[in-house]
């Protein structure tokens, strides 16, 4: 009886995110001119893109596995499953009154226009549209509208996909006291995940880093409930907390926005901060060769929206990369269009 009430709950909230996000993002691109939905038909191009059928089972397993974690007793419903409706129409009027701005940059393929900044804090490849999004990274305009775009773009996915860095959390802290551990969420954005870290693992000492002054302020405002959750604003290149010093990073949608080179640098700070036994959970884009008949969808995804170095990270060999720097790969797990990928430091 408990488990079919949850079950219709979860339906309920998460079918309404679906609806409402998904109509964004048909609007948004109708009124852009742009067909960005997968084709109804499998096709073959350079690369095979899986037909609209094939990328909406991938959404219902999604759905279907986050209700099995919360069954299983892995992480709770979410805290906000059902949107609030007051927050849903000002996200709704934010984004479609920042739409032609977004359109104009993607018609031109500017993406440089973001606000003068202290160019020897925020780094060459940082100051830029990604995703053509209003001021990049710069401004609290922009961190108030980065939570609805990233769920229009995925049609209400983008907290699916990230909950399920919370399984091998959850495993992590069986039989061990959450109070004298450490989690680190590197490039927390605006918070999202941390905001479901906290309400499930509510002693756990979390903090969370960003380079963007603006989505750190966003990012507080999200973790309000939970104030002894911590923020400190830096580059991920030089993560100002010392070696050896935390039982847990996490690290979500980052990496597919860095340079090669920068990813390397930044794989080493996840790996000096990291105690020894201590884990990294790792988020992000699928990658090619992951998904049957995604690879398609790969391609297609940097060129309508702004993301210069997505290319090198589709091929990028990850458990390389993390190995090279003494992370060992436990685990990996796809979830929709992300991929869950486990480390351990030796
Ligand atoms: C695509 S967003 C992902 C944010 C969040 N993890 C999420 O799940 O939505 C990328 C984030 O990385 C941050 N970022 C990019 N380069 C960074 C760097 N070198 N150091 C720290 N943060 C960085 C941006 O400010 C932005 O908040």
């Amino acid at each position: 009886m408990a488990s079919a009430v949850s079950r219709m709950g979860y339906a309920l909230g998460q079918g309404t995110r679906v609806a409402w996000y998904f109509s964004h993002y048909l609007l948004a691109a109708r009124l852009a001119g742009r067909n960005t939905s997968p084709p109804k038909k499998e096709r073959k191009t350079n690369r095979h893109t899986a037909g609209r059928d094939t990328v909406l089972q991938s959404l219902r397993e999604l759905f279907e596995r986050d209700l099995q974690n919360i069954e299983a007793g892995h992480y709770a419903m979410p805290h906000d499953l059902v949107p609030n409706p007051i927050a849903l129409m000002r996200g709704s009027q934010r984004f479609f009154r920042d739409l032609p701005s977004v359109r104009k940059r993607r018609a031109t393929r500017e993406n440089d226009d973001v606000p003068a900044v202290d160019v020897s804090e925020f780094p060459r490849y940082y100051r830029q549209n990604f995703h053509y999004q209003s001021d990049g990274y710069l401004s609290d305009h922009s961190a108030k509208l980065y939570d609805f775009q990233v769920e229009t773009l995925f049609s209400g996915a983008a907290d699916a996909m990230r909950r399920q860095a919370l399984v091998p959390i959850a495993e992590y802290l069986k039989n061990r006291d959450q109070r004298q551990l450490k989690l680190l969420d590197v490039a927390c954005g605006t918070g999202r995940f941390l905001t479901f870290v906290k309400d499930n693992f509510p002693r756990l000492r979390a903090m969370g880093l960003d380079l963007s002054p603006h989505y750190l302020n966003q990012c507080k405002r999200n973790l309000k409930r939970w104030r002894d959750a911590t923020t400190t604003q830096a580059n991920a290149e030089e993560i100002p907390l010392a070696d050896d010093s935390q039982d847990i990073v996490s690290c979500i949608y980052l990496f597919h926005e860095l340079p090669p080179k920068v990813r390397t640098i930044v794989a080493q700070e996840l790996a000096r901060v990291l105690k020894p036994g201590g884990m990294l959970v790792f988020v992000d884009s699928l990658q090619y060769g992951d998904r049957d008949g995604f690879d398609g969808l790969l391609d297609l995804f940097p060129d309508e929206f702004h993301e210069p170095y997505y290319a090198s990270y589709a091929e990028q060999d990850l458990a390389e990369l993390f190995e090279d720097v003494g992370l060992h790969r436990k685990e990996e797990t796809l979830a929709f269009l992300s991929k869950v990928m486990v480390f351990e430091k030796s």
